[in-house]
C-alpha cells in the first residue's frame, strides 16, 4: 500500500506542497509592514532583487509610508528597520548585541574563520586591548608616520611625471602597512609575505561570506569544505599562525637573552606584545592579526579611496588642506595634537564619509525579548538596523546633495558637539554606538590623517577630466566606485616636514 502511494507521481507531489505549505507556516510572522514583498514572488527573487538594487529607496520611502518600523526581505531572512529616532534606544538596550549578530552573520564558528570568533569573542579580548592600549596612543604616532612613509615610496613611487596608480592595490598597500607596524610590529609590517597573507585573507573572507549566503543554512558546513574562497581562509590561517608563532617565539627568545645579560627586554608599541600581557589570553597571535586586519583594513581603505577621490575633485581644498597641515606641525611636532589640529581634514574626512551611502547603522540581533519604547514587542532572535538617511536629509544638512569639504568644520565652529569624525551621532552614525561603538576609530584617524598628510605634502591628484566617480550598491552598504584611474606625480619641490 505504502508502497503504491510512493510510487505514484500526484502522492509525491501532494506530499511536496503539504510540506512547503507547512514550511511557509512556520515562518515568523513579520511584525512591521515588508517592505518588499510582492504578489506571486514565491522565491522572493523579485524581493531579493529590489533589495540588492534599491535598499536605500525601500527604507525610506516605507519608513515614510508608514511611519514607523519596516521589515525587509533579505537573502537568509528579514531584518527591522527603526527610524532614527529610535537611534537612542538602540543604543542604550542591553536586549540587543552586535558581536552576536556579526558571529552569526560571518561564520565565525567555521574553520578558516576563527579570526572573527576573536574579534567578536565573548571575552572582549580585542575590544578592550583596543580601546585601552590603541586609542589615542601618542608612541604609536613615530612607527605609523614611519611606515606611511615607506608605503607611499613602495607602492605610489617617486615618478615626477603623471602615472596612473593601481586603485585597489596601491590604496590598500598604504592603509595595510600603516596598521601593520601597530598591529604586527616592526618584524613583519613590511615583510611581502606577511603582507600578501593578510591582504589575501581580508580579500578571501569577504568573498567566503558572500559564497556562502548564496547556499541554504542545510547545506553550508558541507559546501564550506568545498568552497574556493573558504578553502583559501583555511589555508591563510595556517599560514598566519605559522608565521606569528615564530614572531612571539623570537620575541621570547630575544627577552630571555637580554635578561640573561642583566638588560632590559626589547620594548614593542603593538598589538603583538599587548596580547602576550593580557592575563590567560587563549587566542592565537595568528587569528589576532587577521581579525584585526578584517576589522582595519577594509573598512579605512574604503574611506581612504573615496577621500582621495573628493580631494581630486576639489582642487580648491588643497591648498588650505596643505597650510593646515604645515601650521599644525610647526606650531605642536608630530603627534596627536597635531592631527587633532587637522580640523579642516578631520571635516573633509567626515564629508566623505557622507558619499558612500551606507543606509543603515546599528546592526544588532535581540537576543532577549525586548519592548519598543510603544509597547511593540521585538522577538527574540530578530535582526534589527536603524535608518541612516538623516546623512542625506535636507532637514539635517543644506544641500546634502553637494560635496562640501568645510561642512563639518563649520558645524563644529557653530558649537555643534558631535562634527568630529570620531563622533557619532543619530544623524552620521557611521562608527555605529552605545557599547559596541567602532573601538578603532581613534586609529582610523590618526592614520587617515598621516596618510593624508604625507600625501598632500608630497604629491599632486587628478581624475580623468570629466571622470565622476560612482558608488557602487550591495543592497543596504555600498562601496566606493572600483574603477578610478587616480592619476598621481611628486611634487616639484615636496615638503619634508614629514
Ligand atoms: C573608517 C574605518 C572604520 C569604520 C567605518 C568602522 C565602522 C565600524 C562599525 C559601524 C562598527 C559597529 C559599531 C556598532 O554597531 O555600534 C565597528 C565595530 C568594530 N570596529 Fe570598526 N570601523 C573602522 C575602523 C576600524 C579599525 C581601524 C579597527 C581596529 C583597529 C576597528 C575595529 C572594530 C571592532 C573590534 C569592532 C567591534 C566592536 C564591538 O562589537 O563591540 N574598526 N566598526
Amino acid at each position: 500500500m505504502l508502497i503504491n502511494l510512493l510510487s505514484n507521481g500526484v502522492a509525491w507531489t501532494l506530499l511536496a506542497v503539504a510540506a512547503a505549505v507547512y514550511h511557509l507556516s512556520q515562518r515568523r510572522r513579520p511584525i512591521f509592514p515588508v517592505v518588499n514583498d510582492y504578489p506571486w514572488d514565491f522565491f522572493r527573487r523579485k524581493a531579493y532583487l529590489a533589495y540588492n538594487q534599491n535598499a536605500g529607496t525601500l527604507i525610506t520611502q516605507g519608513l515614510a509610508k508608514h511611519r514607523g518600523p519596516i521589515t525587509m526581505l533579505v537573502p537568509g531572512g528579514t531584518k527591522i528597520v527603526l527610524p532614527s529616532s529610535l537611534s537612542d534606544w538602540i543604543r542604550t538596550n542591553k536586549d540587543l548585541d552586535h558581536q552576536e549578530l556579526i558571529r552569526e552573520e560571518y561564520f565565525a564558528h567555521l574553520p578558516g574563520f576563527e579570526s572573527q570568533h576573536t574579534l567578536h569573542s565573548p571575552d572582549r579580548m580585542l575590544i578592550d586591548l583596543l580601546r585601552t592600549k590603541l586609542t589615542q596612543n601618542e608612541k604609536i604616532v613615530p612607527a605609523v608616520n614611519r611606515h606611511v612613509d615607506l608605503a607611499l615610496q613602495h607602492h605610489w613611487g617617486d615618478s615626477k611625471l603623471w602615472e596612473t596608480i593601481d586603485w585597489e592595490k596601491d590604496t590598500t598597500g598604504v592603509i595595510s602597512w600603516a596598521a601593520a607596524s601597530v598591529f604586527v610590529g616592526p618584524e613583519k609590517a613590511t615583510d611581502a609575505e606577511w603582507q600578501e597573507v593578510v591582504q589575501s585573507y581580508v580579500r578571501e573572507y569577504f568573498a567566503a561570506v558572500s559564497e556562502l549566503h548564496t547556499w541554504k543554512a542545510l547545506l553550508r558546513p558541507i559546501v564550506q569544505w568545498l568552497l574556493p574562497h573558504t578553502s583559501a581562509c583555511r589555508d591563510l590561517m595556517r599560514r598566519a599562525r605559522t608565521i606569528m608563532q615564530e614572531v612571539v617565539q623570537k620575541r621570547t627568545s630575544e627577552a630571555e637573552a637580554a635578561r640573561a645579560q642583566g638588560l632590559e627586554a626589547p620594548l614593542y608599541h603593538d598589538t603583538v606584545a599587548w596580547t602576550k600581557q593580557v592575563p590567560g589570553n587563549t587566542h592565537p597571535a595568528g587569528d589576532v592579526q587577521l581579525a584585526l586586519a578584517m576589522a582595519a583594513l577594509f573598512t579605512t581603505t574604503e574611506l581612504f579611496r573615496q577621500i582621495l577621490i573628493d580631494i581630486a575633485n576639489n582642487p580648491q581644498l588643497v591648498e588650505p588642506l596643505r597650510q593646515e597641515i604645515r601650521t599644525s606641525l610647526s606650531e605642536n611636532g608630530l603627534g596627536l595634537a597635531a592631527l587633532a589640529k587637522m580640523e579642516l581634514l578631520d571635516s573633509v574626512m567626515k564629508e566623505s564619509q557622507r558619499q558612500i551611502p551606507i543606509s543603515v547603522g546599528l546592526e544588532r540581533k535581540v537576543i532577549r525579548e525586548t519592548f519598543l519604547p510603544d509597547g511593540t514587542k521585538l522577538p527574540k532572535g530578530s535582526h534589527v538596523m536603524v535608518d541612516s538617511s538623516d546623512m542625506w536629509n535636507p532637514a539635517v544638512h543644506e544641500k546634502p546633495e553637494l560635496y562640501d569639504g568645510y561642512r563639518f568644520i563649520k558645524r563644529r565652529q557653530a558649537g555643534d558637539k558631535a562634527s568630529q569624525f570620531v563622533q557619532s551621532s543619530r544623524e552620521h552614525n557611521i562608527f555605529g554606538g552605545g557599547r559596541h561603538i567602532c573601538p578603532g576609530r581613534f586609529f582610523a584617524n590618526t592614520e587617515l590623517k598621516l596618510c593624508l598628510a604625507h600625501i598632500l605634502l608630497k604629491f599632486d591628484l587628478r581624475l580623468p577630466p570629466g571622470y565622476q566617480a560612482v558608488p557602487v550598491r550591495f543592497g543596504v552598504y555600498a562601496g566606493v566606485d572600483p574603477n578610478v584611474r587616480l592619476e598621481i606625480r611628486r611634487r616639484e619641490e615636496p615638503e619634508c616636514i614629514l
